[in-house]
């Protein structure tokens, strides 16, 4: 076990890896129920983002994966996670306004600039793996709009970032699901407003209106209000 910790997670840093979440993967089955570990990398070969995109990961940006068990379910751990990294760059300025595109991408004037992809092991340990752009983003050939802190003129270090998360990812693990759901909600990209969720190749459009108790998200049209719990809100 690594002697090294940020509060109460033990920290594994490697110069280089395929992805932190692969390596958590190969890690989990010998965790114990208690235990809590974080992986990090300062590069990854195949870093991995959500629907079998690719997260390029040179040098300079944050790459990490949390390791551990927990009670919570899944829609809870990435709103916890989501929240956690909006209030981390909160703390850092007071100048931005970090916003969760549905259910977690991070966005900064509408740019993404930080992604989680949440993965359980076979085990059923959670593997949490999250990349920020803290000095560069993929510009080129992008789906879609990107940024880094460094764009915005935050310049913040790796390490200090991953301080400052733990704490707000710990303390939010305490909080019911009403409290993050409704902090989830005052930071959410597009509330109230009309927006396309992408399910695979269908779409579909109407008023985002909230978040019901389960988690999932409030889509009005028309006729209906439709409950949805997968899919992403695309950028327009
Ligand atoms: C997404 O927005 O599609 C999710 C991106 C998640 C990227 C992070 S980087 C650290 C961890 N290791 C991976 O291979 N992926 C996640």
């Amino acid at each position: 076990m690594s002697d090294k910790k940020i509060g109460s997670w033990y920290w594994f840093d490697f110069a280089k890896l395929d992805s932190t979440n692969n390596y958590a993967l190969s890690q989990a089955p010998s965790l114990s129920s208690s235990q809590k570990i974080l992986y990090t990398a300062q590069m990854q070969t195949s870093g991995r983002g959500r629907r079998g995109r690719s997260w390029v990961s040179p040098l300079g940006n944050l790459y990490f994966s949390q390791l551990f068990f927990s009670s919570l379910s899944p829609v809870e751990i990435v709103y916890i996670t989501a929240l956690s990294i909006v209030q981390t760059i909160k703390k850092i300025t007071d100048k931005l306004v970090p916003q969760i595109k549905w259910p977690n991408d991070i966005l900064i004037n509408d740019c993404k600039i930080g992604g989680i992809l949440i993965e359980k092991s076979k085990e059923e340990a959670y593997i949490i793996g999250v990349g920020i752009n803290l000095i560069s983003s993929p510009k080129l050939h992008s789906i879609y709009p990107a940024a880094s802190l460094h764009d915005f003129e935050i310049d913040i270090n790796r390490d200090d970032f991953l301080k400052l998360y733990l704490t707000a990812f710990d303390d939010n693990l305490l909080q019911s699901f009403t409290a993050i759901k409704n902090n989830f909600l005052a930071n959410a990209y597009k509330l109230h407003q009309n927006i396309t969720i992408g399910l695979g190749d269908k779409k579909i459009s109407g008023q985002f209106i909230g978040i019901d108790e389960n988690g999932f998200l409030l889509l009005k049209q028309e006729e209906n209000t439709l409950i949805i719990n997968t899919g992403e809100i695309l950028f327009s």
